[in-house]
């Protein structure tokens, strides 16, 4: 996880001539405040399914009030802190391994919101932040590469306040592989794949600890679908060589997965009083 991914660098050109279909899936009625954004924006700073539609569900099942200290934990190209800015008028720490701040701070800029989010270059084990500074924190696509250890939850909950919140979006699977994958998937399966858990694995991987309270899941309906339909966007959009991290196949195999194993989870809870 220590070398850059190959994702786009976000000076790619997009061809965003899409036909009807891909239009509509970009309006998607249940991502209602998703469908005011550009999709050459978000596909331009893509690192992943759609950011704001993985955003816009995980903000439904939290409290955020205007003003609140929310951590963006793992926010790529800063496109989920924009949106948390904007849309909920958070004061939004923009946190990544990956990507520079000094990066983040340009696109920041660009949106007008530099007095609102502060981009930082930080690695999820070393964040350089006080305890109980932040009201929520919350990370997309991203907890999977670092919230598998099961002493990783008491760092979150040391920088939540007491009542704060904590919910992450991660792709995920429908049942536990400790075989590895299922033949249908044998050819596309990328090792790094074995971070995906069920819902039900991360529902009792923090109710162990008894750090937090009321730890809840969600799983995405059609998830496979949207991860689909994201999928098909990029790859028609994008002019120039790009390679998935299944080889360039991902969405062939989504198509033969058909949502049999691959899903996206939510996972939420609240530090105690
Ligand atoms: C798949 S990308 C998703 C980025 C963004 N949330 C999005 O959905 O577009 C995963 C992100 O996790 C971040 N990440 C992975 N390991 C990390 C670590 N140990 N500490 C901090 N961030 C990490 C990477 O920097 C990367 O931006």
């Amino acid at each position: 996880m220590t070398n850059m991914p190959p994702y786009p660098q976000p000076t790619q050109a997009y061809y965003l001539q899409l036909p009807d279909n891909m239009q509509a899936w970009l309006t998607n009625p249940a991502f209602p405040r998703t469908a005011k954004y550009d999709p050459a924006w978000v596909l331009e700073n893509d690192m992943g399914p759609h950011v704001l539609w993985m955003t816009e569900w995980a903000l439904e099942a939290v409290d955020i009030k205007p003003g609140m200290k929310v951590l963006d934990l793992g926010c790529g190209r800063g496109t989920s802190s924009i949106f948390l800015a904007r849309e909920m008028q958070a004061q939004v720490w923009a946190t990544d391994l990956w990507i520079p701040a000094e990066e983040n701070e340009v696109r920041i800029a660009a949106a007008g919101l530099s007095d609102q989010i502060t981009a930082m270059h930080a690695e999820a084990h070393a964040l350089p932040y006080e305890e109980g500074f932040f009201d929520l924190i919350i990370s997309i696509d991203a907890y999977q590469y670092f919230g598998t250890a099961d002493l990783y939850l008491g760092a979150m909950h040391s920088l939540l306040k007491p009542g704060g919140q904590l919910a992450v979006v991660m792709p995920g699977v429908t049942r536990e592989l400790p075989d590895g994958p299922p033949a249908h998937l044998k050819d596309y399966w990328d090792w790094e794949f074995c971070c995906f858990h069920t819902a039900d694995w991360w529902q009792q991987h923090w109710a162990k600890t008894g750090l937090m309270q009321s730890v809840q899941t969600d799983v995405l309906e059609d998830g496979w679908k949207r991860w689909l339909e994201w999928t098909l966007v990029g790859n028609h959009a994008r002019i120039g060589p790009y390679v998935d991290s299944v080889g360039g196949n991902e969405a062939d195999m989504l198509r033969d997965d058909a949502g049999e194993i691959f899903c996206f989870n939510l996972v939420v809870a609240r530090k105690g009083d």
